[in-house]
């Protein structure tokens, strides 16, 4: 059976740090609160302004093919998840494969918000499955930094920029992308969008003295479906796939609030080493939660393991993946 495998991950954040007591000096909050509601102490920021997604989604996809030693003529499919391209178009795919030397692809921007980088990663996976592609890079980018208003705190608080990328190639090992179930349901869109900038609302004065360029967030309402939604979908595909809280070896989520990560992992039955979490240093970045995951917990990943991918985000979209670790 032809698979697609993950054979390794790249990743970058920015150096600049935003803490929670700067962003007290911002609006007003303070470190508790975001700490206790969030589990957020820090984000990184891209300030450079002259830089935007494509920058960091191309240092992770360097950093990929360095640590596979891929030559980048190799890789005939890019897919990248992004809610903050650099451009309305081209795709950011498109930019990125030029500044990593990829000449020889094909390649696209998956827009789905928070679960940007599962759709993309599960329609890669069909590419590498039904062998009309050999070697597909996957990326995760978010400069979220550029569409949030630093004098609200129902955003500022939570995002970040980051970017993760992974290289998928097929195998018949029995690891790889096993199984997949992606959701999406329109009516979220109410509840957090950007309201000017697209077709719709094209950026005028107006729009920019109204301050419509960036992400506004009903955070409760956001909540209460994401906590039901992520939990719902891991379990469905944990059953159809007979897994337990005994042979699932780890839980991947989408970093935007530990609650709820945590909400999850307990409707999974998990224990918390077998949660991956770096949402305390990164915030929410978006596209970049997962593969940025993957990039901090590879060392602690062995061959044949079982692992959860979840998440959800505006749209709304959600889904949940299932691949056995290994080439
Ligand atoms: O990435 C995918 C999509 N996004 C998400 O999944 C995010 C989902 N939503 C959330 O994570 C949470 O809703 C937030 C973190 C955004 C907000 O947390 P919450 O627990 O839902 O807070 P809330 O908006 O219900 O506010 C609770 C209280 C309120 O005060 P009162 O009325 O109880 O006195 C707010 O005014 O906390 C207050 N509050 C704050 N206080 C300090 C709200 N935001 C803040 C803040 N700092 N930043």
């Amino acid at each position: 059976m032809r698979r697609a495998i993950i054979k390794g991950v790249g990743g970058y954040v920015p150096e600049d740090v935003l803490t929670n007591d700067m962003l007290e000096r911002m609006v007003s909050t303070n470190n508790q609160w975001i700490l206790e509601r969030t589990g957020i102490a820090q984000r990184r920021i891209l300030k450079d302004k002259t830089l935007g997604s494509s920058f960091m989604a191309t240092k992770a996809a360097e950093t990929l093919l360095k640590n596979t030693n891929t030559d980048p003529s190799q890789i005939d499919l890019v897919i990248c998840a992004t809610t903050t391209p650099d451009h309305v178009f081209p795709a950011t795919a498109n930019i990125v494969s030029d500044k990593a030397g990829i000449k020889q692809a094909f390649s696209f921007d998956v827009s789905a918000a928070c679960s940007g980088f599962l759709y993309a990663l599960y329609t890669a996976s069909k590419y590498i499955e039904s062998g009309s592609h050999q070697k597909a890079i996957v990326i995760g980018v978010d400069k979220m930094s550029s569409i949030i208003d630093y004098a609200d705190r129902a955003t500022s608080i939570i995002f970040g920029d980051g970017a993760g990328a992974v290289l998928l190639e097929a195998s018949e090992s029995g690891n790889g992308i096993i199984d997949g179930q992606m959701y999406s349901d329109g009516v979220g869109a109410k509840h957090l969008h950007q309201k000017a900038g697209g077709s719709a609302i094209p950026p005028s004065k107006h729009t920019i003295d109204q301050r419509l360029h960036f992400a506004y967030q009903e955070g409760p309402a956001v909540f209460k479906w994401a906590v039901t939604k992520m939990a719902d979908v891991t379990e469905e595909v944990m059953k159809r796939n007979g897994l337990t809280a005994d042979n699932l070896d780890w839980l991947v989520p989408h970093q935007a609030n530990k609650r709820i990560i945590d909400a999850t992992a307990r409707r999974a039955g998990l224990a918390e080493e077998k949660v991956m979490l770096n949402i305390e240093k990164y915030g929410n970045t978006t596209s970049g939660t997962l593969p940025l995951c993957l990039y901090d917990y590879q060392s602690q990943l062995q061959d044949g393991q079982n692992l959860m991918l979840c998440a959800f985000g505006g749209g709304f979209t959600w889904g949940a993946l299932y691949l056995k670790w290994g080439s």
